[in-house]
């Protein structure tokens, strides 16, 4: 991006309906990239995805910001299911994808097409509540995880 697309998709995205997030590196308060967050069709779903500039890339920063997230998704907003996209050629993401916990649940054939008329490859990724809050019970039992071994997807849904 330009410093002209940056500056319009920074205001594009400034308000309540933002779907796209900064990520600040912590030591040097610089933009190392962004994540989209939005829901998506489907009941308790949201879409994840990321893009950080070529310098901070291969740093483990998508994984990261992408395991905030996911904890957002499922221990705040109460997801069911949190989805994402990327082509089979775009290893980096579907690794990023993969360490998350994600499965790939499709490989589309021939479904997006470029304005060069070339039609792209699609996989699709998805990880549901409960194969998050399992994740989480091999960590350090969080609230969540005691939920979910209590046998409730969301901690929304446990006794206060
Ligand atoms: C995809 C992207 C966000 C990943 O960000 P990142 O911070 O580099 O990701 P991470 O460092 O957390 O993890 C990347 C993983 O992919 C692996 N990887 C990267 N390129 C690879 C390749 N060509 N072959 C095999 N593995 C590869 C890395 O080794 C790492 O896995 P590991 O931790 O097991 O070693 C980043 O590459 C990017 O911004 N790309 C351009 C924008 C983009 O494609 N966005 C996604 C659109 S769907």
């Amino acid at each position: 991006m330009n410093a002209e697309q940056s500056q319009a998709f920074a205001a594009r995205h400034a308000g309540e309906d933002a779907e796209a997030l900064a990520v600040i590196a912590d030591e040097s308060g610089e933009l190392i990239g962004h994540m989209v967050f939005h829901p998506w069709f489907g009941a308790g779903t949201h879409e994840i995805g990321w893009a950080f500039s070529r310098e901070h890339q291969g740093r483990g920063y998508a994984t990261e910001a992408a395991r905030s997230l996911l904890a957002y998704a499922f221990e705040t907003l109460g997801c069911h299911r949190v989805i994402a996209t990327c082509q089979p050629e775009n290893i980096a993401s579907w690794r990023v994808m993969e360490k998350l916990g994600m499965r790939r649940e499709a490989h589309f054939r021939k479904c997006i097409l470029r304005d060069t008329g070339e039609w792209w490859d699609e996989y699709f990724y998805a990880i549901l509540d409960q194969e998050y809050a399992a994740q989480s019970f091999r960590g350090k039992g969080s609230q969540y995880a005691a939920a979910s071994k209590a046998g409730l997807t969301s901690p929304r849904q446990g006794p206060s």
